[in-house]
């Protein structure tokens, strides 16, 4: 079986299933804002045809000062990217040929960009049903850099700010980059800034994406903040114009909508709190998490493919947990959607219990 590596597009989980793709289906395998882009960006759509007949900023320096203003940092110390997909890219080619620990189960193409880049790739598992994350128990002997991914994609559980600190003090001790990515931080509803760590730490890596958040996964975009050392580096491997210009104008416009994350936030969080209310009751095990998707598994079943058909067949489309290490197709991780959707997974799988 040749499993999709990520979310999103099930078209080619159910042809690799040897499945039809029902005419209606509820995609919860793509972890983005269940409520959409942002207004603002339909309302200027027109106005941002006028920009393409250009070459876009190849510095991005609008949305750079944006950025520099929102986390307080300065210019130099930000790399725009097409997607946090391409800066992870760029971080494995700074790696080439290190030793990195990677914080797992965790997103996938960190060991991708790294393997690519002849790195060693070692893991620290995190065991099930906290997935906590204890700072003694890494080891970082050999180790030149440590991915942290935070919250962590796929089980949504938070770190707290002490632990982090405590990871980043320990890379230091052992000269390696703690590389953090932070794709969700924004849909955390009591997020402490890692940003002013910066200046203290040379080998924090901060990775963000924009894609997330404001549900613009088809756009592109993304930054990193880290030292300005670091940055030159990886923006010298980034090919010219990397990121366009549509991309940049629609970024421009989501940082300045001030309110649009708060309201995810409360949104989020009350669903959240519907469906973990539902599998408690309906004796289905989920992860602690603390952002927009999360872990569910019906414990009856080793592994839970029994239950993703059913889900497929009925077009409920899960993300499957087979290339997520120590996972191994255990759970299947869902994104938090809207009522509507949300009250449809609950309902099918109240089927699937009365079947099971
Ligand atoms: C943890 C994590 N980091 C980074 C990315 C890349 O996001 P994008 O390239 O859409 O910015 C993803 C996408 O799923 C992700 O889950």
């Amino acid at each position: 079986m040749k499993w999709p590596s990520h979310g999103s597009n099930p078209q080619y989980l159910y042809q690799e299933l040897g499945l039809s793709l029902p005419l209606d289906y509820i995609d919860f395998s793509a972890n983005i804002n269940p409520l959409g882009p942002p207004q603002v960006l339909k309302e200027k759509w027109a106005d941002f045809y006028n920009e393409i007949n250009d070459y876009p900023d190849p510095y991005g320096v609008r949305l750079k000062q944006l950025i520099a203003k929102k986390e307080n940092v300065h210019e130099d110390t930000i790399l725009l990217g097409n997607g946090g997909a391409e800066l992870i890219t760029l971080i494995g080619r700074l790696l080439y040929g290190k030793d990195v620990l990677i914080v797992s189960p965790t997103f996938s193409e960190y060991e991708k960009a790294c393997r690519v880049n002849k790195c060693t790739v070692h893991y620290h598992l995190l065991q099930e049903p906290n997935w906590g994350l204890s700072v003694s128990d890494l080891n970082l002997e050999k180790m030149n850099a440590v991915f942290l991914c935070h919250p962590n994609n796929p089980t949504g559980v938070q770190y707290s700010y002490s632990t982090i600190l405590a990871v980043l003090e320990k890379c230091e001790q052992n000269g390696a980059y703690l590389v953090i990515d932070e794709a969700f931080y924004d849909f955390l509803e009591d997020y402490i800034p890692l940003t002013p760590l910066l200046q203290r730490y040379p080998n924090l890596i901060l990775l963000r994406s924009m894609t997330k958040m404001y549900s613009i996964p088809g756009i592109r975009l993304g930054y990193v903040l880290a030292n300005w050392t670091v940055i030159k580096k990886l923006a010298g491997y980034q090919p010219h114009w990397s990121v366009n210009s549509l991309a940049m104008m629609v970024g421009e416009e989501c940082l300045r909508e001030e309110s649009f994350t708060l309201h995810t936030q409360t949104y989020i969080s009350q669903e959240r709190k519907v469906l973990f209310s539902f599998f408690e009751k309906a004796g289905f095990e989920y992860s602690p998490s603390r952002v927009n998707f999360y872990l569910v598994r019906d414990s009856s079943l080793t592994d839970q493919l029994p239950l993703f058909y059913f889900l497929l067949k009925k077009g409920i489309v899960p993300r499957h947990t087979f290339n997520f290490p120590n996972l191994e197709g255990r759970w299947l991780r869902f994104a938090v959607k809207s009522k509507e959707e949300n009250a449809r997974l609950m309902e099918v799988l109240s089927e699937w219990r009365q079947q099971n």
